[in-house]
């Protein structure tokens, strides 16, 4: 089928080159010239797995082209993707000023029918608001097409972001119209052996659905930081509990680790704007208003500790941060709890030695060059001339560190672990003292 995809982040990029990997005609159109033109030459301006050789390969078949021309996008596609950003508007609800901007631009270049699907995380309503703009725009020109508006919501991972999209749990595609349905389920075959992921509902259901997987998801996280406090305050261990919780499958293993909260580009603004939602129709969504305030104060949690741990100052402290990207296999930074570390330990006066396998150009990018980092090459070469460490991101190069080396290059022999690497009988056994999450005793406790 022909398909194009208008925004090639990460939902669009990797959705435009899993379709055109199963065959389909993609074009995938972005208003960024010099992102386009490096996509052109087939370079990948994300660090996602198997992303790249997925790309040029199906660029070299032929099936995946870039282009900033929205007109030529707009005339290849019998199906029009919207993969643009709903970034967080001031007061926490989604801005859908880019969403609505390439609805314009469909509805200016169009001739033919067209399916537009929307594959952005966006309020519910918007398909109606896309329907109008393009409605509008239609008019204007004095032509009478038609057009459907589907809701298709995206649940990938980054750092497993191709994998996801090449085998999707559930395929949720919200439309009543038999035309736009049966497009979709011919887009999808591929994607739709052995059993049917496909769910069928109304375009509202689709759009909330994806609020709601990701605010579930979020609220186990929450649920799991309360009980890791809960437990450091009672003198239990929170990954025994986790292990005696997750084996109940109506609970699972997944999303119950504790940690320094949750960040990325979706769980925090999600949550936020659906918080957002809710109270512009008069409703109180007192659960989500509890996962967020927790994770607020989860991502404070580390740094609050380490200087609890030093007296409330570290003048003349240099803390080694392992870990700077949201979550391990990628370089996203967004909504990282490193940055909210980082900006603690700075406002307490520390200076920091940071590693991360992925980030390093992103930190770069992000904070600039400045007196009290430094961005290092290696695990290891963080801790040199650092008093204490700060666990952030649990990349596997992290998991099996060599300890004794460690509490020989830490003045203060300090690990402050936010994400529960180590055994604390294993690491403590090294002299090393250690704060963990949710296990007691916790040295330094706040
Ligand atoms: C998430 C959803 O998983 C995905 O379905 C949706 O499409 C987009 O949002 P992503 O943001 O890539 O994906 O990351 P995810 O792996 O879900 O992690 C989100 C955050 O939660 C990370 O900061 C992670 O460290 C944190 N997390 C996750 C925990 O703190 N504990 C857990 O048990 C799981």
């Amino acid at each position: 089928m022909k398909v194009t995809v208008f925004g090639t982040g990460y939902v669009g990029l990797v959705q435009g080159a899993v379709l055109a990997d199963v065959g389909h005609d993609v074009i995938c159109v972005d208003v960024d010239a010099a992102k386009v033109a490096a996509l052109q030459a087939g370079h990948i301006p994300i660090h996602e797995p198997g992303l790249e050789p997925l790309v040029q390969a199906n660029q070299a078949a032929g099936r995946l082209r870039f282009t900033t021309d929205a007109a030529q996008g707009v005339a290849h596609g019998e199906l029009i993707f919207l993969a643009v950003g709903t970034p967080p508007d001031e007061d926490g609800s989604a801005d859908l000023q880019h969403v609505l901007a390439v609805a314009r631009t469909i509805a200016t270049h169009m001739t033919e029918p067209k399916t537009i699907v929307n594959k952005s995380t966006v309020p519910v309503g918007t398909a109606d608001k896309v329907a109008d703009t393009v409605r509008k725009v239609l008019e204007t020109r004095g032509v009478a097409l038609a057009f459907e508006v589907v809701s298709n919501p995206e649940f990938l991972k980054e750092g497993a972001a191709v994998a996801d999209c090449k085998r999707p749990d559930r395929i949720v595609i919200g439309t009543r119209a038999p035309q736009a349905e049966r497009q979709l389920r011919e887009l999808y075959a591929p994607f739709n052996r052995n059993h049917d992921r496909i769910v069928m509902m109304d375009v509202r259901s689709a759009e909330l659905t994806k609020y709601a997987a990701n605010a579930m998801l979020a609220t186990k996280i929450s649920f799991i930081n309360e009980m890791a406090n809960l437990a450091e305050q009672l003198g239990a261990d929170i990954e025994d509990v986790r292990r005696g919780l997750g084996s109940d499958p109506r609970i699972g293993y997944h999303f119950i680790y504790p940690g320094v909260g949750y960040g990325g580009s979706c769980f925090p603004k999600d949550v936020k704007a659906l918080i957002h939602t809710a109270q512009s129709i008069g409703f109180t969504p007192d659960l989500l208003l509890a996962v967020e305030s927790r994770n607020d104060a989860q991502r404070q949690l580390l740094a609050r500790r380490i200087i609890a741990h030093y007296g409330g100052n570290l003048r003349g402290k240099t803390i080694a941060v392992w870990g700077l990207a949201f979550k391990p296999e990628t370089d996203d930074m967004r909504e990282a709890p490193s940055r909210y570390l980082l900006q603690s330990l700075w406002a307490a006066g520390a200076q920091v030695r940071a590693h991360d396998p992925a980030a390093m150009d992103e930190a770069r990018r992000i904070f600039g060059e400045r007196d009290d980092l430094v961005l290092c090459g290696s695990p290891t070469e963080a801790l040199e001339g650092a008093d204490a460490l700060a666990i952030v991101t649990e990349w596997k190069i992290f998991r099996v560190p060599d300890f004794a080396q460690m509490a020989h290059a830490l003045h203060d022999r300090m690990v402050f672990d936010g994400r529960n690497l180590y055994d604390p009988e294993t690491i403590t056994r090294f002299g090393l003292g250690y704060v963990s999450i949710g296990r007691a005793p916790a040295v330094g406790r706040s």
